[in-house]
């Protein structure tokens, strides 16, 4: 199981120190959740903070855009150390072409489904793609409710995935805690998204993503 932290619940005022934690916590990677007020309700952090996460830590950089007309900002992501760059399907109407860009400058790409998007919306991009991001909460803060409706979601993605015998990683994002995580992974889960349940855990960050390792 690879886990993916989300910095936006991080204290920013020791932004460094939280990230170091996080790194000698154990988690994979950092989730790095990026919204524009516009496609989402919320806005948060851009692509001038993916260096200083690069100079804090050695973990992959996993950027999930929730932002109208991705296309436009998919470089500065990429130059800015992105290794992981994730797109919508709901606001893209030329979703190939842009996760063509993302590979052809020399990322891996994500397609992301909202929980009211159909499943069958990804099939044509599988073959271009290195991970389906399956959300779990209606994109835009941290801190909400687990949806268990995605769970046959979750599972009818993994047996395409498996179907195709492609190299593709399924990632949910959204609600998942130490309650939460086993059917998530049940369902099929490769890599699983936290915030809330590593940077707010009572007893510190170490002990959240341990909870998760253990759950
Ligand atoms: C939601 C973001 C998530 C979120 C996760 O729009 O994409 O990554 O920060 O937060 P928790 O783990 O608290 O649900
Ligand atoms: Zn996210």
């Amino acid at each position: 199981m690879i886990i993916s932290s989300s910095i936006i619940s991080l204290d920013f005022l020791s932004f460094e120190e939280e990230l170091k934690k996080t790194e000698r916590a154990g988690v994979d990677w950092l989730h790095i959740d990026v919204m524009d007020g516009q496609f989402v309700p919320n806005i948060t952090i851009g692509s001038m903070f993916l260096p200083f996460c690069k100079k804090a830590t050695n973990l992959p950089l996993d950027v999930h855009l929730m932002i109208n007309q991705p296309e436009r900002h998919i470089e500065a992501f990429a130059k800015a150390g992105a290794d992981y760059i994730s797109i919508h399907i709901e606001n893209n109407p030329n979703v190939l072409r842009t996760i063509q860009q993302i590979k052809e400058l020399g990322c891996k790409a994500g397609i992301v489904l909202n929980p009211g998007s159909p499943t069958e919306s990804i099939e044509e991009v599988l073959p271009f793609i290195d991970l389906v991001l399956v959300m779990s909460v209606n994109p835009g803060f941290s801190g909400q409710k687990f949806l268990p409706e995605m769970l046959p979601k979750i599972k009818k993605i993994r047996k395409l995935i498996d179907l195709s015998a492609q190299k593709i990683l399924l990632q949910v994002d959204g609600g998942i805690n130490k309650d939460t995580i086993k059917s998530v992974i049940e369902a099929g889960a490769d890599v699983i998204v936290a915030a809330t349940a590593i940077y707010d855990y009572p007893q510190g960050i170490k002990a959240g993503v341990d909870a998760l390792r253990n759950y």
